[in-house]
């Protein structure tokens, strides 16, 4: 063990003293025993205790350890409207979901427009408003569709969340035309279409708007297997910000949120391998994000409270891209 100074010393008893005080590092009501000291992790670091990881999580439970799950931050959309792509499970009908219960009238779009209407049964039985479109993101006429039921609906589009995405995970020398194309299409070339028709609609109406894309990380920094995915991101963040400039005069905002990795059904399985659970250290939180986690952020970028904010990326990734090179 590494020769120890008198003020390592007396963290390390400190840090002995908790553990006897209670053995389940993993609970977060502890966080403030074991961070008394400002300047304490690098120094328990430096004594080689586990204490860095215990403290990493403690400092930062996930709302599922709180046993929470209403949203912090609080908005009102009443007699707004949203369209939101890719709404027909995942992200978006949870985003669905969170808008509704703030009180937009929430328009919701996938090509599986049966999925939408399941949930927007679910809203309306909330006694929120839902509408079930159906939207293929790649297709120009699918897109003026939409927007058309929106207005016939509606009358009116105050906010669009470009949500549809897909992905493969493909090493790049496999990487045939097709599925790159489909990728690019769908993230890129479906944020424009779907973003250049409601541009339109607020621009005509003279209100202006509001839209928030959908990104990622991996649209900022790559991983392995993911290419085409992580350029379709980083042309989408590119993208929000033409949004942004080329569109403030009519008074639309657009901004772009980072999404890191989510925890889902698709996914819980690897984060709980050996592998999954090695990335899960590299985020400096040392946990995944929760789609709640989102609720914030979102609410943030779709009301006045961001009223100045627009070409702006916000990761919401528990600093996985801060994380050390
Ligand atoms: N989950 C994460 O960890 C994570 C992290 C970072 C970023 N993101 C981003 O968040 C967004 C949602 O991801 P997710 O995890 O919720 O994915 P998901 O569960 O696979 O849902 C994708 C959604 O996109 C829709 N979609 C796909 N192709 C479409 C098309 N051509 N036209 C219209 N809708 C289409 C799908 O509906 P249909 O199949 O019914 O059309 C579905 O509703 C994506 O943009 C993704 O890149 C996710």
């Amino acid at each position: 063990m590494a020769r120890q100074g008198p003020l390592c010393q007396r963290l390390h008893r400190q840090v002995q003293a908790n553990r006897r005080h209670n053995r389940d590092w993993r609970r977060w009501s502890h966080a403030p025993l074991l961070l008394k000291e400002p300047f304490a992790r690098p120094l328990l670091q430096h004594a080689g205790t586990d204490v860095y990881k215990a403290s990493a999580r403690s400092m930062n439970p996930t709302k599922q350890d709180r046993g929470e799950t209403s949203m912090s931050f609080h908005a009102s959309f009443e007699g707004r409207t949203v369209l939101i792509t890719g709404a027909s499970r995942g992200l978006g009908a949870h985003f669905s979901e969170i808008l509704a219960a703030s009180g937009a009238r929430v328009a919701m779009a996938a090509r599986r427009s049966a999925d939408c209407q399941a949930r927007c049964d679910r809203i309306r039985a909330a006694g929120g408003e839902a509408l079930a479109i159906s939207l293929d993101v790649t297709e120009r006429a699918s897109a003026d569709a939409a927007m058309a039921a929106v207005l016939a609906a509606s009358g009116r589009l105050e906010m669009l969340v470009n949500n549809a995405g897909v992905t493969t995970t493909t090493p790049l020398l496999d990487q045939d035309e097709a599925s790159w194309t489909r990728i690019m299409d769908t993230n890129l070339k479906g944020a424009f279409i779907v973003g250049q028709a409601a541009a339109r609609v607020m621009a005509a109406d003279g209100k202006g708007g509001n839209i928030v894309n959908v990104a990622s990380i991996l649209g900022v920094r790559v991983a392995g297997q993911v290419a085409a995915y992580s350029a379709s991101k980083a042309g989408l963040l590119q993208l929000t910000r033409s949004m942004a400039l080329e569109w403030a005069r009519h008074g639309i905002r657009a901004n772009a949120l980072c999404p890191g990795y989510a925890e889902t059904d698709l996914n819980r399985e690897f984060f709980a391998s050996e592998a999954g659970k090695a990335l899960i250290r590299r985020i400096p939180t040392r946990r995944l994000g929760q789609l709640s986690d989102l609720d914030g952020p979102l609410l943030f970028l779709c009301s006045d409270a961001s009223a100045h904010v627009t070409g702006a990326s916000m990761p919401v990734d528990g600093g996985h891209l801060v994380s050390s090179l």
